[in-house]
């Protein structure tokens, strides 16, 4: 399986399924491809803030991906004509197809751009192809990425680190020392002047103070996971 980094929090996995995190592209000046052309069997939204939701419902239709979100996020999704699945925080599910996902907490607010309620933020924990990635989604550090997301032994962990809206890189590097993941890859950042972060010195940090890898892709960018 392969890890790639296509801008924001949009993250994409490639192995025996595809699996695409928060598509927000049309508009994003990170993105790296166009929502006509992502490729997605499902997508894992984390919240309905507009930089996640973004193309959601364009690209589920065109791809007849499955979108897996917050229950009452799932439910306008299905209002618009989305394949989607509402689950609810602490729920996993296993698809007949390998894939495993597993709702956990974020601590954001949520709401989608026409300013209807979806419910709680999430992250994600999902399983492909042997291994366990965790997206965290928009959050600030809280302790239960030690006590709740840490022990299901984690291969990656996907952490924002554009401080403002969510974790800056401190409380990312705490986040990394508490989640004990193998890799890290840094996202929500850069995009907009606001998020501006050097994610090379995050790299430093990591590798220095935890055992783990830290891989600082480019928008664009993909990597072995
Ligand atoms: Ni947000
Ligand atoms: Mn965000």
């Amino acid at each position: 399986m392969r890890i790639k980094f296509i801008g924001h929090a949009c993250v994409q996995l490639l192995g025996s399924k595809t699996i695409l995190f928060d598509p927000y592209l049309t508009g994003n000046p990170a993105a790296t491809v166009k929502a006509g052309e992502v490729k997605a069997d499902y997508i894992l939204l984390t919240h309905g803030h507009g930089d996640h939701l973004g193309d959601t419902v364009a690209i589920a239709k065109r791809t007849g991906a499955k979108v897996v979100a917050m229950v009452e996020l799932a439910n306008w999704l299905s209002e618009q004509g989305v394949d989607a699945m509402g689950m609810n925080i602490g729920g996993s599910y296993q698809f007949p197809d390998g894939l495993k996902v597993k709702l956990v907490p974020a601590w954001h607010s949520s709401q989608l751009p026409d300013g209807s309620p979806c419910g709680l933020a999430v992250g994600f924990i999902c399983w492909l192809d042997g291994k366990c990635i965790y997206h965290a989604g928009d959050t600030g550090l809280f302790g239960d990425m030690r006590e709740v997301i840490a022990p299901h032994g984690l291969d990656w962990a996907i952490l924002p680190i554009g401080d403002y809206y969510t974790m800056g890189p401190a409380d990312a590097l705490t986040a990394a020392k508490w989640l004990g993941a193998k890799n890290y890859l840094p996202i929500h950042y850069n995009t907009f002047p606001l998020l501006k972060q050097d994610a090379a010195a995050f790299k430093r940090a990591v590798e220095a103070e935890c055992a783990a890898k830290c891989q600082a892709l480019a928008p664009g960018e993909e990597c072995e996971a």
